[in-house]
């Protein structure tokens, strides 16, 4: 048996691990046969990641005595089409894919998102692995069963829930991940100390104190850098552990899981505005975090020490808080209204008290709201 500790996600369908560790994609072989999964894996990644990672990991799975079909999506947030969903179907279809088989699911969130999808529908399901490879995925994606892909009238508009059997998160991986998306990352990893584990929060601090992370740490990261891979890896494992628990409580988000949405009232507002692509989701998230903590201020619920705690902590990770410039405040507020998430037309705002803290309010003017993002 592989015995480091593991994080274990519980919902209604069974239980299962999230595995993060520096190298965690060489046991892929021995975890699968584990699971006792013995049918074909149907192995889907982007091009980002086919050569670097892709290819090894078939090779490994090949000589381990799998048969293993591999597929490349083009890089990026348009493969969660129905274009390329059908592409998938057809690839797998094709390939006489069994109810046996499982996907693998390598790759950023646009990968998890449309193979997960893939996998909660062919053959009315397949098991599905999730094998995230950019920081957002690994903390978020990758683990809670949400899956989907974008509608021409909004992003994942069509989706499942589908549990993955096994989570497996490289640290590696991140070697080659472009500092950008390194940075997006870490606005979600923030967040969860914010909504819940100050301890985590404090560690960032320190990690900041010590390290650059506004860039690539140092060009050798992480492949030379045992110490600094280690303090990644526990960060991120903590991170985890935070959606790892919200989701094992709230598998379907009727409850606690929309404290997870922190910060994402406005960013999600400011990703339609200027147009998906422009900023990176996780960049939106910081200025969307941002807002929220002055909301909380300004209602009382907060100390300004805090929301000035989370922006030099937001800033030592490389993200700007500030409100892309020519934004209309009040058609944010008119896209805040239209979000997914609003009730009856209340927003429900996750607002921070203190670091490791948030509540729910569905009561806040708008007046405040045009203040907390104005300049
Ligand atoms: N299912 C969920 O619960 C959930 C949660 C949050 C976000 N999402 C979705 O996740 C997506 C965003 O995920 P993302 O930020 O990972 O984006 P992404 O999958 O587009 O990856 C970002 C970029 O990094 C590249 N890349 C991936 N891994 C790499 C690596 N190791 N080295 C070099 N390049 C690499 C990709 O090719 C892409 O260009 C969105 O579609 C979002 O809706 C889903």
């Amino acid at each position: 048996m592989t015995t480091d500790t593991q994080l274990t996600v519980t919902v209604a369908g069974g239980s299962y691990p999230v595995v993060v560790a520096a190298g965690a994609l060489v046991s892929l072989p021995i975890r699968l046969m584990e699971l006792g999964l013995r049918g074909a894996l149907w192995l889907v990644s982007d091009a980002a990641v086919t050569q670097s990672c892709s290819e090894p990991l078939a090779a490994r799975l090949r000589a381990a005595g799998f048969t293993v079909h591999t597929y490349s999506v083009p890089s990026g947030e348009t493969s969660k089409s129905p274009a390329q969903l059908a592409r998938l179907y057809d690839w797998m279809l094709s390939g006489s894919v069994e109810r046996r088989d499982a996907v693998l699911a390598l790759g950023g969130g646009v990968v998890g998102d449309l193979a997960g999808f893939a996998a909660a529908n062919i053959l009315r399901g397949i098991t599905v692995i999730q094998l995230p490879t950019t920081l957002l995925a690994m903390v978020d994606a990758a683990v809670g069963g949400k899956t989907g892909i974008n509608h021409a009238l909004g992003k994942n508009l069509i989706g499942a829930f589908h549990q993955p059997r096994l989570v497996l998160a490289d640290t590696i991986t991140l070697t080659t991940l472009p500092p950008r998306e390194l940075r997006a990352g870490w606005a979600e990893v923030i967040k969860y100390g914010v909504i819940s584990d100050a301890g985590l929060f404090t560690d960032l601090e320190g990690l900041a104190a010590t390290h650059r992370w506004d860039a690539r740490p140092s060009s050798s990261w992480p492949a030379q850098d045992e110490e600094l891979t280690g303090h990644l890896t526990a960060i991120i494992k903590r991170a985890v552990a935070v959606k790892v628990g919200v989701v094992s409580r709230d598998e379907r988000e009727q409850g606690e899981r929309v404290i997870l949405n922190y910060g994402h009232t406005i960013a999600h507002a400011v990703e339609t505005l200027t147009g998906y692509g422009t900023l990176l989701h996780g960049e939106a998230v910081a200025i969307g975090m941002h807002a929220a903590a002055r909301i909380a201020v300004a209602l009382g619920l907060a100390e300004v020490g805090m929301a000035e705690r989370q922006r030099r902590l937001l800033a030592a990770y490389g993200l700007s808080v500030a409100m892309p410039a020519g934004l209309d405040p009040e058609a944010v507020i008119a896209a805040t209204l239209r979000d997914k998430k609003v009730q009856a037309k209340q927003v429900r705002w996750v607002l921070p008290t203190k670091i490791g803290a948030v509540v729910l309010r569905d009561d806040v003017p708008e007046a405040l709201v045009r203040q907390a993002i104005g300049a």
